[in-house]
């Protein structure tokens, strides 16, 4: 049993059963002032106003007075207590760095032009081939690390940077071994559509694609496909992702990156749990998502790395739409897991209020990864992966104070990382 006591400001909480935001709830969440949170086995048991406190609070409360902190108790001393961040689209496992890309795209370069010259997904895909398994996984642990550090709790990381069949399953035992060892929580998808791979030809590869799924399935929750100019089309994305069902893979997209690519509507068609960047978006998307299973995620770190416009996240809420944000973790064009600053961009470039751009990076990222019922609030029952930050700090503040150190301590499954 873990008791925080004195807590500022609890924010996030949810009533069981709510598995994402949408249209105007975006603008909502549960918050208590002056609050405790009891933690048990790893999990959220219960919270209340300090004033209130319940049986199993009381003597503690009493000791704090004579004692102060205990093993099993911890003075938040007027901290605020919000949930874990969950970042549901992440290209993490990669080897080495791209920083030669940085400098071309500083002369001028865009990532197509990059990517045109064999740079870009292609030169990944060479640097993770000459790699070993061991280096991979410890290259990508420091990534985790350094994003639980942060505040993040649950993380999504695909496959893609190795575009044939060796080495994409490298790819998703690293991924696995990830989530054997990582307090966070991690869910696999396979991305072998990221870019057609060396040697093949397009036709080839998309063959080659599903020809991999029997494997690649054993080792991965979702199918995800490059959708747009230049990469994959939506024909493509459709004859994967038949081929993925087959397996129980469900599909999480990238479309309307690069071009309105179709993607989108491939996503919707095939019962997508997320179609993800969106940095170019017409009223037919919008349209296509209502009523539909599918949480459009979108990604402003890339929009800030690349230039891209940012994603029209208020159109989407005001069109009843709920909205996801994430980090795209990349050494391409997202070379950054910070979620405060993803957050940060969110209100700031997309003009998103900190609790829409909260829920956006909490609960509906979690409902993108399809872990919002155990994790992305603050809920009775869900894992206790929550952010203790230091005193006085609000939610409007996380944003605006978008640099000054936040987090004083995180919790995953109620230990302190
Ligand atoms: O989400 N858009 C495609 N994939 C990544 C970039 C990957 C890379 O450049 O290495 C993205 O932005
Ligand atoms: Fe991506």
């Amino acid at each position: 049993m873990l008791r925080i006591i004195n807590i500022g400001r609890l924010v996030g909480i949810v009533p069981e059963g709510v598995l994402r935001k949408q249209g105007a709830e975006m603008a909502q969440t549960g918050v208590l002032e002056d609050a405790w949170l009891e933690i048990e086995d790893g999990r959220i048991k219960g919270f209340g106003e300090m004033r209130f406190p319940d049986s199993a609070l009381r003597a503690p409360l009493e000791m704090t007075n004579h004692s102060g902190q205990t093993d099993d108790m911890v003075d938040a001393e007027g901290g605020m207590v919000m949930p874990a961040f969950c970042d549901s689209h992440t290209h993490i496992v990669y080897a080495g760095s791209r920083a030669g890309e940085f400098l071309d795209k500083i002369e001028g370069l865009s990532y197509e032009e990059i990517a045109a010259r064999g740079g870009g997904i292609l030169n990944s895909a060479d640097l993770l081939h000459e790699t070993s398994e061991e280096g991979l996984f410890r290259q990508a642990m420091e990534r985790v690390g350094e994003m639980v550090r942060q505040g993040t709790g649950a993380i999504e990381i695909k496959s893609g940077y190795g575009l044939n069949p060796a080495d994409e399953l490298k790819m998703l035992r690293v991924i696995r071994r990830i989530k054997e060892t990582s307090p966070a929580l991690i869910r696999p998808t396979f991305l072998g559509a990221h870019a057609v791979g060396r040697g093949y030809t397009h036709e080839a590869y998309v063959q080659a694609i599903v020809d991999m799924m029997p494997d690649t399935a054993a080792l991965a929750d979702f199918v995800d496909v490059f959708c747009d100019e230049g990469f994959f089309t939506p024909e493509d994305t459709d004859r994967i992702l038949t081929a993925a069902a087959r397996y129980g893979l469900r599909p999480k997209i990238h479309a309307n990156e690069l071009a309105v690519s179709g993607g989108v509507q491939a996503g919707v068609r095939h019962q997508a749990l997320s179609v993800d960047h969106l940095e170019r978006t017409t009223e037919a998307e919008i349209e296509a998502l209502k009523g539909t299973g599918t949480m459009p995620t979108m990604l402003p770190g890339t929009s800030f790395f690349l230039g891209l416009p940012y994603g029209r996240a208020k159109d989407f809420i005001h069109a009843g739409l709920g909205v996801a944000l994430a980090s795209d973790y990349n050494p391409g064009s997202a070379p950054s897991g910070d979620m405060r600053f993803v957050m940060a961009l969110g209100c700031i470039q997309m003009r998103l209020t900190p609790v829409e751009a909260f829920n956006a990076c909490t609960l509906n990222s979690a409902y993108a990864m399809g872990v919002s019922d155990v994790t992305g609030s603050i809920t009775p029952g869900k894992r206790a992966d929550f952010i203790l930050t230091r005193p006085g700090w609000t939610l409007t503040n996380l944003p605006y104070l978008h640099h000054s150190p936040f987090i004083r301590q995180v919790f995953l499954q109620g230990l302190p990382q």
